[in-house]
């Protein structure tokens, strides 16, 4: 009997591993079918072990880690590992899984690949500045190639949190306040991560995190509760995370907050109604780090076992780290609290990844010594992350063009604590770069300008008191032409368990700020942060002045290309900069309120003590050059609910300069029957333009684009008027109308 099932079992694995040789050629039910045989196989136990990801020693993300990971692997009681990278250490644990477990089901290896792999790209606050999809689909690509060759098959990204809270750390990690931009920025990274086919060689099945709304963390507190209504959460959280859904990620991860009383991690409502049944998803759900433990805490749970039952029957399918679905499924099972048949359905959403990936073809495919080789840091990878670095810096400033620094220039002075520093530029999330492998400002003008003197002193650090280096700063700045003035925050102040209750420079960079530009030299301000810091006196007291974030590897080459002026900035910011912390949320697309803001009454909605205006606008961006807006006009004066709504605009490039501009199209429906936004971004263009030329842009916009939910799933659009406004950011003035009929 014993041969007999041994024979079997061997006879199904045979047929199920030759079978899925091509993984593109299995149709859809082949591949089912394959599965289910393979279940059938499986124990309880094994099927459980499928359900389960633990971390690896080589790397920590999280509080805590098993010890025994390694075991389990042999026992087939864990089916994917995250924190674990490259050729060597991916085949080691692979074959501990396939040499040793009953059924060598492959191991699936997942890793936080953010914003690149080993080169490090800006972080995804940076990219989002950008506004260019493509350019961000291709950081992905590019992060996708060298974590694959990697033995990575699976990036826990792209993070589509909407974020309109800056004190909240994880900001950074996302594509800032507004659906629209963050909906096509989170597609783009999916198909970037995901290529053409899981199948290929150098792609990663992304995961669209986390789910859902944890952007919107009370008072900006990491992990906090966030309540809201399902109007609020359709019509702004929720369209990112579907948007990648839509893109085809292959899985999706819970968030670690609760969401109107329900934690993330049990909330049917998210994982099964909305994820599966609305938007008819089709990958496997994980949980974040140990959040199925954590439902003890929120107090839905009354143990662990119970914690288990309400996450599986909300809809996870893998338990991150926790260890309860391994500690309790089967006793849920035997107690008849929960069903097998619903871990069948959790195991066949893993496998079905694994299959996608062409494990079940070669276990090995991505863990290869030569691949590896010659797919981290090349040069036309190091290129592509240049090219977006610069792409993501945002000129906020540049009074009298003291920007870019002329060729004339003898000594620049750099000044300030992110000069030569290389450890802060990748900000949160590296993966596996190596930040000295990070090319500083000081290194990136050194090359730029190399017949230039440049004097460089760090006059304080990021944090702390100490102001034993100013007087030495001044000297360097008396001295020079130029002074570049490089501050900002610590990597670490921002992204996860990183939230910061100011915003303002941390330590004495202000003072020293202050110390330098009453010298009264030239003076550009960089910036490098994770979130916009509340930069009110700079803004005011720096000739020049730029936001930076922080761009990667090549941070240094990208701030050079910018400030001499061989590369004109076009980015513009993807969420509002505040003037201090009590302006937050601050976000373009407020409400009017009953009693709009109105500067001789007092008793309308505003502050005693700081203006409702932020300090830089969503979409707020300079250049060298300037441009000028005229002629928008729509094709008709009024259309019906089909019509498709065309809208022209001239800009002209007024300036000296070749640049680039981003378009940006608003609408605000003023009278509705609930209350809308003031302002919603439907549509943008990138543009480039020769000084002295001018082109029509034109956008269509679909009736559809300018309805909302009124009640639940369901969405309407009105007739009625509604008022278009195009200009290079969220404010902008020229302004037309249409009726829909
Ligand atoms: C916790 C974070 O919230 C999540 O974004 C990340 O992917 C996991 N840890 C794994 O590192």
């Amino acid at each position: 009997m014993k041969q007999l099932t041994f024979l079997l079992i061997s006879l199904v694995l045979l047929l199920t591993f030759t079978m899925c040789q091509q993984p593109n050629g299995n149709d859809q039910d082949e591949v089912a079918q394959k599965i289910d045989s393979l279940i059938d196989l499986m124990t309880l136990e094994e099927k459980i072990g499928q359900l389960t990801l633990y971390t690896s020693d080589m790397d920590q993300t999280g509080a805590f880690i098993r010890k025994e990971y390694e075991s389990d692997i042999k026992q087939g009681k864990v089916g994917a590992i995250f924190n674990a990278y490259g050729a060597d250490y991916t085949r080691r644990l692979q074959e501990m899984a396939v040499n040793n477990s009953r059924l060598r089901i492959p191991l699936l290896f997942g890793y936080d690949v953010i914003h690149g792999h080993r080169t490090i790209f800006p972080v995804p606050l940076a990219e989002a500045a950008s506004w260019n999809l493509e350019a961000i689909e291709n950081s992905a690509r590019v992060a996708a190639e060298e974590a694959s060759a990697e033995g990575l098959h699976w990036t826990f990204a792209p993070m589509a949190d909407i974020a309109r809270d800056p004190r909240w750390g994880r900001i950074v990690e996302g594509a800032g306040e507004d659906p629209y931009l963050g909906a096509l920025i989170a597609a783009a990274r999916v198909k970037g991560f995901q290529g053409d086919d899981l199948a290929d060689l150098n792609t990663l099945a992304a995961c669209v995190k986390h789910f859902a709304a944890y952007g919107a963390s009370q008072a900006g507190r990491d992990y906090h509760s966030v309540d809201m209504s399902e109007l609020m959460l359709r019509e702004v959280y929720l369209p990112p995370y579907k948007a990648a859904v839509e893109a085809g990620a292959a899985t999706a991860m819970t968030s670690f907050n609760d969401l109107n009383g329900v934690p993330a991690t049990s909330n049917h409502f998210l994982l099964t109604e909305l994820l599966r049944d609305e938007w008819g998803f089709e990958g496997f759900v994980v949980t974040d780090y140990t959040s199925i433990m954590e439902l003890l805490y929120h107090g839905v749970a009354a143990d662990t076992a119970h914690a288990a039952e309400l996450s599986l029957k909300a809809g996870v399918d893998m338990d991150m780290q926790a260890g309860i679905f391994q500690q309790s499924l089967t006793k849920l099972v035997s107690e008849k609290r929960i069903q097998e048949t619903i871990i069948d359905q959790a195991v066949s959403r893993i496998l079905k990844i694994k299959f996608e990936l062409g494990l079940f073809d070669d276990p090995y495919r991505y863990s290869y010594k030569e691949r590896e080789k010659n797919n981290i840091m090349r040069p036309d990878q190091l290129e592509a992350a240049r090219d977006m670095a610069r792409k993501s810096i945002v000129l906020l400033r540049n009074e009298k063009n003291t920007l870019p620094i002329s060729n004339e220039v003898k000594t620049i002075a750099l000044i300030g604590p992110m000069g030569s520093n290389q450890r802060d530029l990748f900000g949160s999330w590296s993966a596996a770069g190596d930040w000295t492998k990070a090319v500083s400002l000081a290194q990136g003008l050194k090359s730029r300008f190399p017949d230039t003197k440049i004097i460089v002193e760090e006059g304080c650090s990021i944090e702390g008191n100490d102001k034993s280096g100013f007087r030495a700063a001044e000297k360097a700045a008396k001295q020079a032409d130029f002074v570049i003035l490089a501050l900002g925050e610590a990597y670490w102040m921002s992204g996860e368990a990183a939230s910061r209750s100011e915003l303002s420079l941390p330590g004495v960079q202000q003072e020293l700020a202050e110390l330098i530009i009453e010298t009264g030299k030239p003076v550009a301000s960089v910036i490098m942060s994770g979130r916009p810091l509340t930069i009110n006196w700079l803004a005011e007291n720096s000739p020049a002045l730029i936001q930076a974030w922080f761009l990667g590897t090549q941070s240094g080459n990208a701030l050079a290309d910018i400030l001499s002026g061989d590369y004109n900035p076009s980015a513009k910011l993807p969420v509002t900069f505040p003037r201090n912390v009590g302006q937050i949320p601050i976000y373009y697309s407020m409400k009017n309120t009953g009693r709009p803001f109105d500067e001789n009454n007092k008793y309308t909605s505003k502050y005693l003590d700081v203006s409702n205006e932020p300090l830089y606008p969503f979409g707020f961006g300079l250049s060298y050059t300037s441009f000028h807006y005229d002629k928008l006009t729509l094709s008709q004066q009024s259309y019906k609910m089909n019509d498709s709504i065309q809208v022209s605009v001239e800009v002209s490039n007024t300036g000296r300069v070749a640049g680039e501009e981003i378009v940006q199209l608003y609408v605000r429906d003023p009278v509705a029957s609930m209350t809308r936004p003031v302002r919603e971004l439907k549509a943008f263009d990138r543009i480039w333009l020769e000084p002295g030329s001018s082109k029509i842009i034109k956008f269509r916009l679909h009736p559809n684009q300018l309805g909302f939910y009124v009640s639940g799933k369901k969405y309407i659009t009105e007739p009625g008027k509604f008022s278009i406004f195009v200009g290079g950011n969220s404010n902008a003035s020229l302004e037309t109308g249409f009726d829909l009929k």
